[in-house]
């Protein structure tokens, strides 16, 4: 098979799974995708729960996006799952575009704009990271949070994204970082039995199918053609256990490794082990 039509049978997985499970999805109960479309207060809550449980539990979202010093810039959100984000860069003054490959999300995304009255300044369309349809030198930030790793080219992902920032503009990219404890606990669960290795066990079993993590090294290479690069790493969520456990963690098992899993133990010896990996970099 060619390798085009492997990248598009990839995609169409990633495209499948999100568009069934937007982002944070676990955040709305019961299921969001189940109320007809009349319950507008009801969802405005669940939207504005959604973005409180994000924010406690990833607080360096805000800072590393920097959507205090967004407005009257044009912004470009890549990836905006159920749209917590990209309702900051609105809240925040900016000029912000928004895209995301599956319909649902982009659905979810218009929804909460419209309930918190911003539905006049969105800008949200279905479109491809790896194909942006957007001018060269468009955009003065172009921010990705958790999304390029799932996308089958994410080489190609940040050359568009780099393609469509302005001479000087700036890329917030999110990737996920190797190794982590994350990955630990996947290979734990389903990787040592069957001779799978950390890698492997987070490309097979974190979120979409065929997820991509990155060393520190890995991500400096991807991001050719930028100046500045700095990372940071950051545990996620799912490093330290702190979310709920999600439907496929529901058995008794999953619950009690909840309530015993030393998180103070695993923040303090964990070093770099940590899933996010927080790029930023300016366009020469
Ligand atoms: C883990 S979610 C992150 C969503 C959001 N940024 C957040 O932090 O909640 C990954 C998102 O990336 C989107 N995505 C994956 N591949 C994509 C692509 N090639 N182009 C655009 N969006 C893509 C998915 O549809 C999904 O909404």
């Amino acid at each position: 098979m060619a390798a085009a039509d492997t990248i598009a049978e990839d995609k169409e997985e990633v495209w499948r799974f999100w568009n069934a499970e937007p982002c944070g999805t676990r955040y709305l109960q019961p299921s969001a995708g189940s109320l007809p479309q009349d319950c507008g207060r009801w969802l405005a809550e669940h939207f504005k729960a959604h973005a409180r449980a994000r924010y406690a539990l990833e607080p360096h979202i805000a800072e590393f996006a920097g959507f205090r010093s967004a407005a009257g810039k044009k912004v470009l959100e890549i990836g905006v799952g159920m749209g917590a984000d990209y309702l900051e860069w609105l809240k925040a003054g900016a000029q912000a575009t928004g895209i995301d490959i599956a319909p649902m999300s982009i659905a979810r995304a218009r929804g909460r704009c419209e309930l918190a009255g911003y539905d006049h300044l969105a800008d949200l369309r279905v479109a491809d990271a790896e194909n942006l349809p957007f001018a060269d030198n468009s955009f003065d930030l172009v921010y990705s949070y958790g999304v390029m790793h799932h996308s089958p080219d994410t080489v190609r992902c940040i050359e568009e994204a780099r393609r469509v920032l302005k001479p000087g503009g700036e890329a917030r990219i999110m990737l996920y970082h190797h190794p982590s404890v994350t990955g630990l606990l996947l290979w734990l669960r389903y990787g040592i039995w069957r001779r799978k290795s950390l890698r492997q066990s987070v490309y097979d079993h974190l979120e979409s199918p065929a997820t991509k993590t990155y060393t520190r090294g890995e991500a400096l290479d991807l991001m050719q053609g930028f100046r500045d690069i700095k990372l940071q790493l950051v545990f996620s969520p799912g490093d330290l256990l702190l979310h709920q456990p999600s439907i496929r963690f529901q058995a008794m098992a999953y619950r009690w490794l909840w309530r015993v899993y030393p998180r103070r133990l695993v923040r303090k010896l964990a070093g770099r082990w940590k899933l996010f990996l927080l790029v930023s970099a300016t366009k020469d």
